[in-house]
């Protein structure tokens, strides 16, 4: 596991080019789920200077909060409700400027204004977790993190396949 951790870079595209190799290299040789994926929220959270950084869980019928980092959030979402539910339902990733204008959305902080919500597949295809990225300010998320976040995606799915 790598020793030490910094992000370097300005614009957004060589912030993540500097942290998907640590990333890489954070999760190499450890195989155990829970550990991995908390330290990537950690790298993502303080990485990329994120307000709020999870995973939620596909538990029968619902998702379930896994390892985040930021402030508490809710526990349980519904097949299709909110954004991470609908992210489950549509099993793609879905990228929202302003949390307003998305129906159903549903507010753990008020604080959070735009996220980016990505799911991550199972050997059998089926969603078996989704990562959700809250931003304090508006139209945070666009391409270039859809770009990068579906990249953390597939090592999320190496280190968590179910
Ligand atoms: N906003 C999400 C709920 C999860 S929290 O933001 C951490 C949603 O609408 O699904």
């Amino acid at each position: 596991m790598a020793e030490s951790f910094t992000v370097s870079g300005t614009t957004k595209k060589e912030k993540y080019e500097s942290l998907l190799p640590q990333i890489k290299a954070l999760i190499e040789g450890e195989n155990d789920t829970i550990a991995n994926l908390s330290n990537i929220m950690a790298a993502l959270k303080y990485g990329m200077d994120f307000f709020w950084v999870g995973i939620y869980f596909v538990k029968n019928d619902q998702l379930v909060l896994g390892p985040f980092q930021g402030p508490v959030a809710c526990t349980r979402i519904d097949f299709g409700k909110g954004v991470c539910g609908a992210a489950w339902k549509e099993k793609k990733t879905i990228i929202v400027k302003d949390v307003d204008q998305f129906p159903g959305h549903i507010a753990c902080s008020s604080l959070s204004k735009s996220e980016i919500v990505l799911p991550s597949f199972g050997k059998n295809g089926d969603v078996n977790l989704i990562l959700d990225i809250d931003s304090e300010h508006l139209a945070t998320f666009d391409e270039t993190d859809r770009f990068y976040l579906e990249q953390v995606m597939e090592l999320i799915g190496k280190c968590s396949a179910v």
